[in-house]
């Protein structure tokens, strides 16, 4: 089956990163497009700029984070319009970096999918448990929850949305969990969403390991972090064996 395999470049990049879309685009190759869709999610300031040599390298655009107003006075916030405007075609929401920092909890989460569906993005819904909840066992109920809270309604909004399991103790610090893990994170996320909304795994997330993690069951994607910001890395993902 087809994944979907998502680069955040969190707060990475400044202009000239368009050379490291180009070389991507480059080093995909027609079995890679054919086995993957590959969207980057640059910083907000770098979509326009990125534009065109996405455009040229068949990889989509999306922002990392929006507000649930289309405009007005929010001072330092931008808009899923504005990201629209902007060439991205996705969104991530509720990262666990936003949800940490910014105290962003899953019914504003839900708002920003749905500001996002409206805006005509796909939003990228990213869930996942605190070590604390996975050292106590409370990962399958937190992650529940948060995603139960969070789905926006389709039928309002119309569009479709992807989800992201990124448990917190994996991102970012080279631990990946044990495949039954994700496999069991992942069935309950398969309950609330149903069948046909992609669900992707993030967290240390490399080359050497993605083909095993994109082999398990109802892993339909990666979302990557720190492995999406060199072409070579993000393609050594892209081109895995599952
Ligand atoms: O959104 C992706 C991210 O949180 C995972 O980061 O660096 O562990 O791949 P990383």
């Amino acid at each position: 089956m087809r994944r979907l395999i998502v680069g955040n470049w969190k707060m990475n990049g400044l202009r000239g990163a368009e050379k490291e879309i180009t070389r991507l685009g480059e080093l995909l190759t027609p079995d890679d497009r054919k086995r993957a869709d590959v969207v980057v999610c640059p910083p907000a300031t770098l979509l326009g700029c990125l534009v065109e040599e996405a455009a040229a390298a068949g990889i989509e655009l999306g922002g990392q984070n929006c507000h649930i107003r289309p405009s007005g006075a929010h001072t330092g916030e931008v808009s899923a319009e504005m990201l629209a405007d902007a060439g991205a075609k996705w969104c991530i929401v509720g990262h666990s970096e936003r949800r940490q920092d910014h105290g962003e909890r899953s019914a504003l989460v839900r708002a920003k999918a749905e500001a996002a569906l409206r805006a005509g993005l796909t939003p990228i819904i990213c869930v996942g448990e605190k070590p604390e909840d996975h050292e106590a066992g409370r990962a399958e109920a937190v992650v529940g929850s948060q995603i139960e809270v969070a789905m926006p309604n389709i039928g309002i909004s119309g569009g479709r949305f992807v989800t992201a399991y990124e448990p917190i103790w994996a991102v970012g610090t080279g631990v990946v969990p044990r495949p039954s893990h994700i496999e069991a994170i992942h069935a309950r996320i398969r309950k609330t969403v149903g069948p046909d909304t992609p669900i992707l795994y993030g967290g240390s997330v490399k080359g050497k390991n993605a083909g095993g993690i994109l082999s398990i069951p109802n892993v339909d994607g990666a979302l990557i972090g720190g492995a999406s910001l060199k072409a070579e890395d993000f393609h050594e993902i892209i081109s895995a064996r599952w």
